[in-house]
């Protein structure tokens, strides 16, 4: 018997309109009628094929599906080609295409998520019961990788804070840690010594449940193709792109921050707060602008902006840190 997740009240989850501007979207089968016949523990997404349409059963009740917009964030989408032929996923291979060559083979269903560490539920639960009851929602965000390039990526998911107040976190939660599958069989970068395997990524709990960050499953209102991160990924929008973990397995809560891939591998060059800080030069090169892929103009840089432009939203979580020292 599957393990149960307590469901959240309604109440409980922070409204969207809060933080952004909200319009009614309705796509694909919103349902009343087939929520009602699966009854209340209906999976919410129906496994389907990477690229394919994103088709779903929601809790008519409870759920809300709206496209929302980032802040300020009136660019242009980056194109579904773009986004998913250029990649950092090492556990397919170090190049930008190699994650939309190989990562085909990567089996995303069955899916189970252990959660564990400081929380009062804890258990190994299938992908289904963490997809339930969400309301999708796309949202639009800016996309900056630490290499100095960036996207504008419409993902579809639901809010990490709304994911992870289902666990009931103790008060010793004061970090929250992610791992990636660990499947060298259909993960071949994992037979190499690139980076430590399994992936791992972390944040501040107060980090954790701001609105922003967000659980990805989807894409263009398609399922999130293998090299995104199927079928569950990490978004932090403020924060450089290596801080957003792909095909997540294992979600901890902890008192002690916990250990991250890119820090462990080079700690004077990737933080564990990686926050997008154009002052805050890599030992490598500037942070201060940034080349957008899909530019006509290939070798027009635009200036990086101060948590990647959504400071009004989070610049309070770091107040009186010194984020030159806490990069
Ligand atoms: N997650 C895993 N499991 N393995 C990875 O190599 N790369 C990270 C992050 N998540 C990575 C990962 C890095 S460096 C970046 S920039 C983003 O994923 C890239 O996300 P994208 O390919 O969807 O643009």
């Amino acid at each position: 018997m599957a393990a149960r997740i307590p469901r959240i009240a309604p109440s409980e989850i922070t409204p969207p309109e809060a933080y952004f501007n909200r319009r009614a979207f309705l796509t694909g089968a919103l349902a009343a009628g087939a929520g009602a016949a699966l009854g209340r523990a209906a999976a919410a997404i129906v496994p389907a094929q990477s690229g394919a349409p994103l088709t779903y059963t929601i809790d008519a009740a409870e759920s809300v599906e709206a496209l929302v917009h980032a802040p300020g964030q009136n660019e242009k989408p980056n194109t579904w080609e773009q986004i998913t032929h250029y990649n950092n996923y090492y556990e397919f291979g170090t190049g930008k295409s190699d994650p939309a060559e190989y990562a085909g083979q990567l089996q995303t269903r069955p899916w189970n998520v252990i959660v564990d560490g400081e929380a009062e539920v804890t258990g190994n639960f299938p992908l289904e019961e963490f997809l339930n009851p969400y309301a999708l929602e796309e949202r639009i965000y800016r996309f900056r990788c630490v290499e100095a390039w960036s996207m504008v990526i419409p993902w579809v998911g639901f809010p990490l804070a709304t994911l992870l107040k289902r666990f009931k976190p103790t008060s010793r939660a004061k970090y929250v840690a992610f791992q990636t599958l660990y499947r060298p069989s259909q993960m071949p970068g994992q037979r190499l010594d690139i980076l430590q395997w399994p992936y791992r990524e972390g944040l501040r709990i107060d980090e954790a449940m701001n609105p922003l960050a967000f659980m990805v499953v989807g894409l263009y209102g398609r399922v999130l193709p293998n090299q995104s991160g199927a079928p569950l990924r990490l978004i932090v929008p403020w924060k450089y792109g290596f801080k957003g973990i792909k095909a997540i397995v294992r979600i901890t809560f902890t008192e002690n921050q916990p250990a991250t891939t890119w820090s462990q591998a080079a700690p004077d060059e990737y933080g564990f707060y990686a926050n997008v800080n154009p002052n805050v030069p890599h030992p490598r090169w500037s942070q201060a602008t940034e080349r957008r892929i899909g530019n006509p103009f290939f070798h027009e840089r635009q200036p990086t902006l101060m948590f990647n432009g959504y400071a009004n939203e989070v610049a309070s979580l770091y107040k009186g840190m010194d984020l030159h020292r806490y990069f």
